[in-house]
């Protein structure tokens, strides 16, 4: 007898405990107030979780988003943010999205061809000049509608937060011509394009995680990668590579993804300030992306780590025409219509 009430009260707790979990497992942002619809700003913790360092355009984007949500709603709305990959990685923060284990999101766009080929506009090769050609794309209405497609995972698409231009780095060889990439590998964010571009310059490419990008580089799984200079000198990339040639021929931009459910769940007074918050995260990611750039570039300069190849605009057209069959080989599969709202926000 005393056993079987020993069992009973095991599986009565297993069974409870279990209920909790998926309790958190469904709603990572636990609300209270007065339902949908009401004027009361609801109590809210909301999870901001992403995969860069503090010293990102990313996170400081982040951090005003929770500055201003925080203090508008009077405490009563929490923001923790995540860095480094510290709560969900590459690999599985767009499920825990879709789960509503996390409320927010701010993944690179070219993460996401595998969902909608589309996502590859930042990895056509010299097709923006800068941040703000980038931004016109994505506030564009092509732009918003890719940033739209996901709406059947549950994931909401509400903002476009720039970083900048991608450059190489590598530990094999200086690079300043397509030829000097043969037959080494090169990790990249993953998509066709970026996989394409490699090749037609004869390296091969793998996609890594960003979370363990340093240490691939430090054991030689890959000979080198392609990211912003904030990207490379907050995560000491420069430590493992060789050699860093200024590029900017494709670029890193985010996605602020968030969860439907958890977005339309929220009440019109709580929505208004979380709505907000995310425009003065985006207002400050897109203020701060460029000086962020510079001085990271500055500070992989002085620490002087990697020899930095500048190439001439000749050099770079070499590139430019090695590269520019991309656009054929993928023009059915983005669109027409996508290259031509590019290219019309790149000015060109
Ligand atoms: C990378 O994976 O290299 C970057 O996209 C990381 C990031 O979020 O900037």
């Amino acid at each position: 007898m005393k056993r079987f009430v020993l069992s009973l009260f095991l599986v009565t707790t297993l069974l409870f405990l279990a209920a909790c979990g998926s309790d958190e497992g469904s709603g990572g942002s636990t609300a209270s107030g007065d339902g949908n619809g009401g004027d009361d700003i609801q109590e809210l913790t909301i999870k901001f979780s992403h995969v860069v360092a503090e010293n990102t355009p990313k996170h400081q984007g982040a951090l005003a988003m929770k500055e201003y949500i925080e203090s508008e709603s009077d405490g009563k709305i929490e923001v923790e943010i995540y860095p480094n990959s510290s709560l969900f990685g590459d690999q599985d923060e767009y499920q825990n999205l879709a789960a509503n284990n996390v409320q927010f999101i701010a993944p690179d766009l070219t993460k996401f061809v595998g969902n909608n080929p589309q996502f590859n506009v930042p990895a056509l090769p010299f097709m923006f000049d800068n941040d703000e050609e980038a931004i016109a794309f994505w506030d564009g209405e092509k732009g918003q509608e890719i940033l739209g497609s996901l709406q059947d995972d549950g994931v909401l698409g509400l903002s476009m937060w720039p970083n900048g231009g991608k450059h190489i780095t590598n530990n094999a060889r200086p690079i300043d011509s397509p030829d000097d990439f043969e037959g080494l590998k090169f990790r990249t964010q993953g998509g066709q394009v970026l996989e394409s571009i490699y090749s037609a310059m004869g390296a091969g490419s793998e996609s890594i995680p960003f979370g363990e990008l340093y240490t691939a580089l430090d054991q030689g799984v890959v000979e080198g990668q392609e990211n912003t200079f904030s990207n490379i000198e907050s995560k000491k990339f420069d430590e493992v590579q060789e050699h860093m040639t200024i590029m900017n021929h494709t670029r890193v931009d985010y996605a602020i993804f968030t969860n439907t459910e958890f977005w339309e769940g929220m009440n019109e007074a709580t929505k208004e300030i979380v709505q907000a918050g995310v425009d003065e995260g985006t207002k400050v990611a897109r203020e701060e992306a460029m000086s962020l750039n510079e001085q990271a570039l500055e500070t992989i300069r002085e620490r002087g780590l990697v020899d930095i190849i500048e190439l001439t605009d000749e050099q770079i057209q070499v590139f430019r025409d090695a590269l520019e069959p991309i656009y054929d080989e993928y023009e059915d599969e983005i669109g027409a219509d996508v290259y031509e709202a590019a290219r019309e926000a790149a000015g060109q």
